[in-house]
C-alpha cells in the first residue's frame, strides 16, 4: 500500500510518482489496477462530473460522496479528498472536522488550496495526524481573484514568492505539494528546493510525479482541453459510436436477439 513515507522514498530515489483524479468506484478500481499511486478525488468533480463552469459549488456532501465510493474501490493508492471551497477557509476548528469527516469516509489525507491565509489550519491538521497535500500555482477555487484560469509565477516576483510559499509548506510538514499552471524552469526551481515530492499539473516534467484530471486523459470531457492536457483515449467518441450502435439495433429490431433472450 502506498503511503505518504512511499512518496517520499520514492522522490529521494527519483522515481516519478504517476497520479489521476477519481470520482467514482469503477474508474478507481482500474486506476488502482493500473499502478496509480495517488488518486485525488478532485473538487474539479464539478466541472467534469458535475457540468459546473467552476469547482466553487461542490458541497462537503458531494464530496464525502465521491471520496467514499472511490476508497471503496482502492487497495494500494493513496487516497486523497480535495477539500471544497470553504470546507477550510473559514477557521482551524471547522477545517479539522472536515478533514476528519474526509478520513472517516475513507480518504488517507487531504488537499487544500493555498498557503500563508490558511497556515494555521494546516498546522492544525499536521500536528493531528492529518496528512496533508498543498497546492500552489493556479489555484482554481480562486478563480475570480485571479481573473481566470491564466498561467501563474511569471514574473520574477511572484516565482520567488511561490518558491517561499513551497518551502512553508514544507516546513509546516505537508507531506507533498500539487504545483499547477507554471512555467516549467518555476516547477523545476521548487522540485529541486523541496525534500517532500511536488506532483506537476501544468508545472514541466521536473515534478516528482505529475497529475491529470482522468476525464481530461480519457477524452470524457470535451467541452474543453487544457495544453498542459494529452488525451490517451477518446471514449467519449467510443461511447457515442457504441450506445449510437445500440440504438439502431433497437429501431431495427435485432437487439436483443436469440443470444440476448430466454428460451
Ligand atoms: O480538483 C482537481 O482535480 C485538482 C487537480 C487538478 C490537481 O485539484
Amino acid at each position: 500500500m502506498i503511503t505518504v513515507d512511499t512518496l517520499r522514498e520514492m522522490k529521494a530515489r527519483s522515481e516519478k510518482i504517476a497520479c489521476l483524479t477519481a470520482y467514482d468506484y469503477p474508474m478507481a478500481r482500474l486506476l488502482d489496477e493500473s499502478g496509480i499511486e495517488i488518486i485525488l478525488v478532485g473538487d474539479s468533480a464539478a466541472n467534469v462530473y458535475a457540468g459546473e463552469k467552476t469547482t466553487l459549488p461542490i458541497t462537503m456532501e458531494e464530496m464525502l460522496y465521491h471520496t467514499r465510493i472511490v476508497a471503496r474501490a482502492v487497495k494500494n493508492a493513496l487516497v486523497i479528498a480535495d477539500m471544497p471551497f470553504l470546507s477550510f477557509q473559514v477557521s482551524p476548528s471547522e477545517t479539522i472536522s472536515n478533514a476528519g469527516r474526509f478520513l472517516k469516509a475513507g480518504a488517507s489525507g487531504v488537499k487544500v488550496e493555498g498557503c500563508r491565509p490558511i497556515a494555521d489550519s494546516i498546522q492544525k491538521l499536521v500536528d493531528l495526524g492529518i496528512p496533508v497535500m498543498g497546492h500552489l500555482g493556479l489555484t482554481p477555487q480562486s478563480v475570480h481573484q485571479l481573473g481566470g484560469y491564466k498561467l501563474q509565477g511569471k514574473d520574477e516576483k511572484a516565482a520567488a514568492r511561490m518558491i517561499e510559499d513551497a518551502r512553508f509548506l514544507e516546513q509546516m510538514g505537508c507531506f507533498a505539494i500539487v504545483l499547477e499552471k507554471i512555467p516549467a524552469r518555476l516547477g523545476q526551481s521548487i522540485t529541486k528546493t523541496l525534500t517532500i515530492p511536488t506532483i506537476g499539473i501544468g508545472a514541466g516534467s521536473d515534478c516528482d510525479g505529475q497529475i491529470l484530471v482522468l476525464n481530461d486523459l480519457l477524452g470524457l470531457f470535451e467541452d474543453f482541453t487544457p495544453k498542459f492536457v494529452k488525451k490517451y483515449a477518446e471514449l467519449g467518441r467510443t461511447i457515442r459510436t457504441a450506445v449510437s450502435q445500440y440504438r439502431s439495433e433497437v429501431k431495427d429490431g435485432k437487439f436483443p436477439d436469440p443470444e440476448h433472450s430466454f428460451e
